[in-house]
């Protein structure tokens, strides 16, 4: 709990707050005193300036995903890199394959681009998980077609907090020639990522999942794609023409140090959230008839998703409003909908509409678990 706010952050995986040392670095290019300047302004040190610093941050960008920095295009989130992997590839001209294959349990943002081209006449194919939630190698291999272009998988999802197995998948991508797209918005600076191992071709990132500023993320694109990738916002030819638009410094910064200060505290961030994790779970698995709902092996620790049987998410928010967490996934939680992540692992729509996100991050506390198992205990008089 914070003096400012009379209730628990446990919505991580919403957004996180921005780390201090981070904002210091954001702030270092704004004002006059400082890097302000415009990157493309290749005449005078201020221009100069700020493509240093951009510079500093692909590296550690790149770092982070064992990429090359020539590998990255900065976008404004994990949405718009999303969007410019999928239609950039599926739209150019040279590209004749018109099958992709994801899955149901994706975000929207993968959902409804996928949708787009759909009405652009490609087909997608869906692949429904298995009721952990986990989508299987042998799948991805029997859904694969003669003209499929693109897998498009998220690493971890966004609702359940389960592993997708990418490393495997990437390997049958490569050894039958379809590119593989990772959307990688909830495991970057979380979770070890290595393109080059894992066989990726796409991967997408976002620096407010992972304490940066909202606003800014990136597309890695491997070097040497035999499919080109069509810009989806034309100007100026920043960026190699791959995404127009003057370079905002401060916030590929604040995305550049976000991602150091990740790599630097990955262990202990995950040590940390699987403690609060391990709590939790003991103390839910005492109340009669939770359900954990995720694959809990290949699970990510700072994501909880608990079924409540014959309760309303809404009541149960209501009831535990000390605590800022959410039904579902934050953008769906608006319409009411039951949760299609949960409904694609084969869960009743009683059951989806019984669950509530919990995530925990950074700044969570002992005390702030602590007080959560106590009112999660309440609920059941
Ligand atoms: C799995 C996943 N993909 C994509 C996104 C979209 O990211 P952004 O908010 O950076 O556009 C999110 C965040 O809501 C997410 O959780």
């Amino acid at each position: 709990m914070t003096a400012h706010h009379p209730c628990i952050y446990l919505d991580y995986a919403a957004t996180t707050p921005v780390d201090p040392a981070v904002i210091q670095a954001m702030n270092h290019c704004m004002s006059f005193d400082g890097s302000f300047g415009n990157a493309a302004s290749v005449y005078h040190p201020f221009g100069w300036d700020s493509a240093e610093l951009i510079d500093g941050a692909k590296e550690q960008v790149a770092k982070l995903i064992g990429a090359a920095p020539s590998e990255l295009v900065f976008t404004s989130g994990a949405t718009e890199s999303i969007n410019l992997a999928l239609k950039g590839l599926a739209l150019h001209p040279d590209n004749s394959k018109r099958h992709i294959i994801t899955s149901a349990t994706e975000h929207k943002a993968v959902l409804d681009v996928c949708a787009f081209l759909e009405q652009k006449g490609f087909s997608i194919t869906y692949l429904n998980p298995d009721q952990q939630g986990i989508i299987n190698k042998d799948q991805v291999l029997s859904a694969m077609q003669d003209d499929t272009l693109l897998v498009s998988l998220m690493h971890v999802n966004n609702e359940t907090g389960v592993i997708q197995n990418i490393t495997e998948i990437g390997e049958l991508c490569r050894s039958k020639s379809v590119l593989f797209h990772v959307d990688a918005a909830q495991s970057a600076g979380k979770l070890v990522i290595d393109v080059k191992h894992s066989n990726i071709d796409l991967l997408s990132l976002s620096a407010h999942k992972f304490y940066g500023p909202k606003g800014v993320g990136a597309l890695f694109i491997c070097r040497g794609l035999p499919t080109h990738l069509s810009p989806m916002i034309h100007g100026g030819g920043h960026q190699k023409g791959m995404r127009s638009g003057t370079l905002p410094t401060q916030q590929i910064v604040g995305l550049g140090k976000a991602c150091e200060i990740a790599m630097e505290r990955m262990d202990a961030d995950l040590n940390i959230t699987q403690a609060h994790y391990d709590r939790v779970v003991d103390s839910v698995s005492g109340l009669s008839g939770v359900i954990i709902n995720g694959d809990q092996d290949r699970h990510y620790p700072g994501i909880l998703n608990l079924s409540f049987p014959g309760r309303d998410s809404e009541e149960l928010m209501m009831r535990l409003k000390r605590f800022a967490v959410s039904s579902g996934s934050a953008c769906s939680s608006a319409d009411r909908k039951p949760s299609h992540v949960l409904l694609a692992m084969g869960r009743s729509a009683d059951l989806a509409h019984s669950s509530l996100r919990i995530s925990f991050g950074r700044y969570t506390s002992e005390d702030d678990v602590k007080h959560l198992i106590q009112a999660l205990s309440a609920l059941f008089p």
